[in-house]
């Protein structure tokens, strides 16, 4: 949240932050919450994660759950647009549900009974079931594969990160559909299409994913998850540019260079039906993957802008992690990336998206 009135001093930031926290207190039972100042004013962190970004009440930010009467109450007039329909399955806290209208709303996208970007602004974080249970990321141990358990773990731990990439979806349409480029101009509507389209990939990830996990006697849910991936979402939920470079050129290409490792532990073991819908993943992927460095090299294209030297300026400024060989330089190379668009190649590092 942000504090009503910005301070003009340091005496007047003082006297904010105390107002804010009783103010907090009051609503929250006294927990504590992490307070920064930016640009003259203070901004409180009532989330998972600090945002610089304004904090503003949308229609379903609240955890847990949200229906289609209340974002109706925000613009009655948007209700039919893409914009709505993002925000709906964001607020969605069921997986198989959100995958469920995803396909829908990509259906009603492809045919034409969806034309209307719209302008209902989405969630400051996606719904999550209640019964799933949430944990650090460092406290998650993905499996590596040698053992059934551990092939559970490792397709467990995918399902979650495609949950987490169809909301990745929604919400860039959502949270960009006012857009304008430096030109004055709006995104095209290709753009929007693209992620409809990455946003239909992901959810048959999700449900290609937990068909295996029950094959295998789970379900998605079975085991802890964490929240890490959405930590880029907030970074860059003012910056396009960002967004695309972070989420679509660094986490999803981290993805297509882990590709080949995580099949061969599932070879290993003879699961070729597991081995068989990571192929297909990874085939979407790199599309994916296309469509960020597509997006990334028209705005920089249109606003005059150097790609390289742009997004290796992005990079460290949302990027806290770094990036560890091996590269699948083959898979990159599908997706159209040069090798000069790695960065920090030298140590090691984390997150994956598929
Ligand atoms: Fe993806
Ligand atoms: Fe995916």
């Amino acid at each position: 949240m942000v504090h009503d009135k910005a301070p003009t001093c340091k005496a007047d930031l003082a006297t904010a932050i105390r107002e804010s926290w009783s103010q907090i207190d009051e609503e929250y039972c006294n927990q504590v919450y992490e307070v920064k100042v930016c640009e003259g004013k203070v901004y409180i962190q009532t989330q998972n994660a600090l945002s610089l970004t304004p904090w503003k009440k949308t229609p379903c930010e609240q955890p847990g759950n949200i229906g289609a009467s209340e974002i109706k109450q925000v613009k009655a007039n948007d209700e039919c647009s893409l914009t709505y329909w993002a925000s709906r399955i964001l607020c969605t806290p069921d997986p198989e549900e959100k995958a469920k209208l995803t396909h829908q709303v990509q259906e009603m996208w492809n045919s034409g009974n969806i034309t209307e970007i719209g302008h209902i602004e989405p969630p400051v974080q996606p719904s999550r079931k209640e019964d799933l249970t949430i944990v650090q990321p460092g406290q998650i141990k993905r499996g590596k594969g040698g053992t059934l358990a551990s092939r559970i773990a490792l397709l467990h731990s995918l399902a979650n990160i495609e949950q987490w990439a169809i909301d990745l979806s929604w919400d860039i349409i959502a949270r960009f559909a006012a857009f304008q480029l430096q030109t004055g101009e709006r995104l095209p509507k290709d753009f929007f299409s693209d992620f409809v389209k990455v946003a239909g990939d992901e959810a048959k990830h999700y449900c290609l994913l937990e068909k295996r996990l029950v094959e295998l006697d789970s379900r998605f849910g079975d085991l802890p998850v964490h929240n890490g991936l959405w930590q880029s979402a907030s970074d860059t939920a003012h910056d396009l540019l960002g967004r695309l470079a972070i989420v679509h050129m660094v986490h999803e290409a981290r993805g297509l260079d882990v590709h080949p490792q995580t099949l061969q532990r599932f070879l290993a073991q003879g699961d070729k039906s597991s081995a068989q819908v990571l192929e297909v993943l990874y085939a979407d992927e790199i599309t994916h993957v296309a469509a960020g460095l597509k997006w990334f090299t028209y705005i920089c294209d249109v606003e005059q802008r150097d790609c390289l030297s742009t997004f290796h300026e992005l990079v460290p400024l949302y990027f806290r992690g770094y990036l560890k060989p091996p590269f699948n330089t083959e898979g990159r190379k599908s997706a159209g990336m040069s090798e000069e668009g790695r960065v920090r190649s030298d140590c090691a590092g984390e997150p994956d998206i598929y």
